[in-house]
């Protein structure tokens, strides 16, 4: 399976480094292609053109576009900004549209409180639906990001990992799933 993260901080000493590196760590660990979309190496402007309106793209766009569109489904990292989602991860998501059609988006979402962004999260997949990427179910908050993950993406006491499993479990049965029946038929737009 080939998945593309999206990471939506670009905040000064942003946290979401680190949320990053645990998701590539533990879709690596399951044998799948994984590929980071991050803003802050994109230097993404704010939206001034969605993509498929782009007459002659950057190539910066054309990467992030292919990224997408060659991915089996998306995990969106999010922080939780006023209980919503950080604008950069909006900012992002919104240039694009076909590329995340008909495919699964699995969410993580983290906070420096308790509740590990878990409004975000459920903002995030009213997001999702208008995208027709399929917010699963699960979703995996970190609460205290600041604390319970390492710089290097591994959590203290291997908690997350351990957390990890089930939502990763259900992410590959949707994988899984929508990509049999996208190679069947998809609908018409
Ligand atoms: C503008 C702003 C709003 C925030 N609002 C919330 C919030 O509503 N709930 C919460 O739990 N944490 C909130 N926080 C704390 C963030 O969860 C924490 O700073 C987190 O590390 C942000 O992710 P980042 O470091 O990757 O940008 C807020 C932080 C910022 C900068």
């Amino acid at each position: 399976m080939k998945i593309a993260i999206l990471l939506g901080s670009v905040r000064n000493n942003r946290e979401g480094n680190r949320v990053g590196k645990f998701a590539k760590k533990i879709t690596e660990e399951r044998g799948w292609e994984v590929e980071i979309v991050d803003p802050i190496e994109y230097e993404l402007p704010m939206l001034e053109q969605v993509y498929r309106q782009m007459k002659n793209p950057e190539e910066k766009f054309v990467k992030i576009h292919n990224i997408l569109q060659d991915a089996d489904g998306f995990i969106m990292v999010t922080a939780e900004y006023n209980h919503s989602i950080p604008p950069a991860l909006k900012n992002l998501i919104d240039h694009f549209y076909f590329e995340y059609f008909y495919k699964p988006t699995a969410i993580i979402s983290y906070s420096s409180s308790s509740f590990g962004g878990v409004r975000a999260a459920e903002q995030l997949k009213l997001i999702c639906s208008e995208l027709r990427t399929i917010p699963i179910p699960i979703s995996l908050p970190i609460s205290k990001a600041h604390e319970s993950l390492n710089d290097d993406g591994t959590s203290v006491n291997g908690d997350y990992e351990r957390r990890s499993k089930k939502f990763l479990d259900e992410f590959q049965w949707y994988l899984e799933a929508l990509k049999n029946q996208r190679e069947k038929r998809i609908p018409s737009n």
